[in-house]
């Protein structure tokens, strides 16, 4: 009986100064104090240590692209860390190439800052602001895809290049604990400098959408930070193809808004591929480019419509069959691709088999 007495109060006094071991060490090892961060070797920050890199940069009022919100899904917070990094993590291996690691890249959301550090990030990355958007309308365009319209703070304008996108803050609401940054691209024209427009699908469970969808009304604010990205309209005299399905349609209503605002003559068609009738949106818009465009087609297609629906008089199939179909070979062609990573690599192949050059296909997976 003593020996189980003597055992368990043995035990409960090595947890306890276990417990007290762990915060103190949780206290002292996990303090960094402030260190120096040093960026493009010219701006200087005294920072608060043991957040991650992004979340440190974040709070500097710099913002680098996360797609995922800083949970290592996306790959896109990459910056060179020439300095005080520390070891390059399992969790950032999947996402960096051997030239990138021999280059000092690394995902700043798995970096935690430490020690003074030196980086170096692209300089249009400084002129990334945050804004505090108004919801000025939503409008439902299917059962899971919504277009909303924000209206800056009065004063301030956002540059941007058609194809871009902004990141979305989804805060703290009911069923959801950490806020995230989600990327959207931008719908509306970069003519328009005071005004956004996102296209915002549903995802079942997805934090964003759910706030988007469930929560979100007219006149709320929002935080929205950007602009963001490498897939954008290039100034050239090619033809333009364009292919997307769901909210890829986004991007490419972004570049076709920009041609119509600037009076851009350049042949361009425009592939929107869904799965049934109810999936299209927005047929109006495009017919009304149809017309007001220089040399524009929209081709809408249907991919699970029966061969015998004569309610349908479209293109049936995917929308990489409709590229095989009736994309017409020619030397001087670009392509402006947007949607899932299925649909982007089928039509990659057909786009390349049509001698359409792979360096000439611009993309943005999502
Ligand atoms: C460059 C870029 C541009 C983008 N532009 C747009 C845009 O214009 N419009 C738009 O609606 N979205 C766009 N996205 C996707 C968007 O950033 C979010 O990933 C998406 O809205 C889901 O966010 P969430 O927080 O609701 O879901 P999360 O909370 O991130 O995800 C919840 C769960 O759903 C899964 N999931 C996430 N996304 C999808 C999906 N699409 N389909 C099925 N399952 C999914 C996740 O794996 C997870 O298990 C873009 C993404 C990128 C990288
Ligand atoms: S923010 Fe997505 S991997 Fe870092």
């Amino acid at each position: 009986m003593n020996t189980i007495i003597i055992s368990t109060a043995s035990i409960t006094v090595i947890t306890a100064i276990f417990a007290v071991l762990l915060t103190i060490a949780d206290r002292t090892i996990g303090n960094y104090g402030q260190v120096k961060l040093t960026i493009n070797e010219e701006k200087e920050y005294t920072v608060d240590g043991g957040s991650s890199l992004l979340s440190t940069l974040i709070s500097e009022k710099i913002f680098i692209p996360s797609a995922c919100g800083g949970k290592g899904t996306c790959g896109y917070c990459k910056v060179q860390i020439h300095d005080g990094g520390g070891p390059v993590l399992a969790t950032e291996l999947p996402f960096l190439s051997q030239e990138e690691l021999d280059d000092h890249v690394r995902l700043s959301c798995q970096c935690k800052v430490k020690q003074d550090i030196k980086i170096e990030i692209p300089d249009e990355l400084f002129n990334v602001k945050e804004f505090e958007a108004t919801v000025e309308s939503i409008e439902v365009l299917t059962d899971t895809i919504k277009k909303l319209r924000f209206r800056l703070p009065e004063g301030e304008e956002i540059s941007f290049k058609p194809g871009q996108y902004v990141q979305l803050k989804a805060p703290l609401y009911e069923g959801n604990d950490e806020e995230v940054y989600r990327a959207y691209s931008i719908a509306s024209s970069p003519t328009e400098k005071t005004h956004l427009e996102l296209i915002i699908g549903f995802v079942p469970e997805g934090i964003a959408t759910t706030y988007v969808h469930h929560h979100l009304e007219e006149g709320d604010k929002v935080t929205i930070n950007g602009p963001f990205g490498d897939f954008y309209y290039q100034d050239t005299d090619a033809e333009m193809i364009m292919v997307a399905t769901g909210t890829g349609v986004a991007p490419i209503l972004s570049l076709l808004n920009y041609m119509k605002d600037n009076d851009i003559k350049r042949k361009a068609r425009f592939y929107f591929g869904a799965k049934t009738p109810d999936d299209l949106f927005m047929l109006d818009y495009f017919k009304h480019l149809e017309e007001t465009l220089y040399d524009f087609k929209f081709v809408p297609t249907l991919s699970r419509i029966k061969d015998d629906d004569t309610s349908w008089s479209g293109e049936k199939g995917r929308v990489n069959n409709a590229i095989d179909k009736l994309l017409e070979e020619n030397d001087n062609q670009e392509a402006y691709l947007c949607g899932n990573e299925q649909m982007i690599d089928s039509v990659v192949k057909s786009l390349t088999n049509k001698g359409v050059k792979e360096e000439k296909i611009y993309y943005d997976k999502f």
